[in-house]
């Protein structure tokens, strides 16, 4: 059973903290950490609209700092939780030779026919939309672990 977690997103500022928050409030008994595979919010904490849409439903993650992906990450963690086709590639381009450690995209465990990505708030803007399909991933997510 995977007991060591890690999201992963593009900033690390709006999709991967905002599931890591979730699954640490569902899953208390797994290690849970994020990050980015881009450097351009390292040490920020996560984008204030994320944080208020998330406060608003009972989710606190104003303590979370974003940090860049590397490749020691794979060493780190069991299971590594993408939120679209590009974070994987970006952490794929990263793998060490030999490495056998599961990358997911974290939306599938939310069930729903053909979505497999998270789309980024960042972006579209739809902080409450993206949170729903966080919750179902996460609920799915306990299920499966
Ligand atoms: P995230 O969203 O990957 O869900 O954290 C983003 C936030 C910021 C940027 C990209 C994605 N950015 O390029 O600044």
């Amino acid at each position: 059973m995977p007991q060591k977690l890690l999201f992963v997103c593009l900033g690390n500022i709006c999709r991967s903290p905002a599931a890591e928050g979730l699954v640490r409030d569902l899953c208390p008994e797994v290690v849970t950490d994020s990050s980015g595979t881009g450097a351009w919010h390292v040490g920020e904490p996560p984008y204030g609209p994320r944080q208020a849409a998330a406060r608003a439903r009972g989710t606190d993650m104003s303590d979370l700092r974003a940090r860049q992906f590397t490749r020691d990450d794979f060493d780190r963690f069991d299971l590594i939780l993408v939120m679209d086709h590009g974070n994987r590639a970006n952490v794929e381009a990263l793998r060490p030779a030999g490495d056998t450690t599961e990358v997911r995209l974290f939306a599938e465990y939310a069930g729903q026919a053909g979505v497999t990505e998270v789309p980024d708030p960042y972006y579209t803007r739809d902080f409450d939309g993206c949170l729903d399909l966080l919750e179902e991933a996460a609920a799915g997510l306990k299920r499966a672990l």
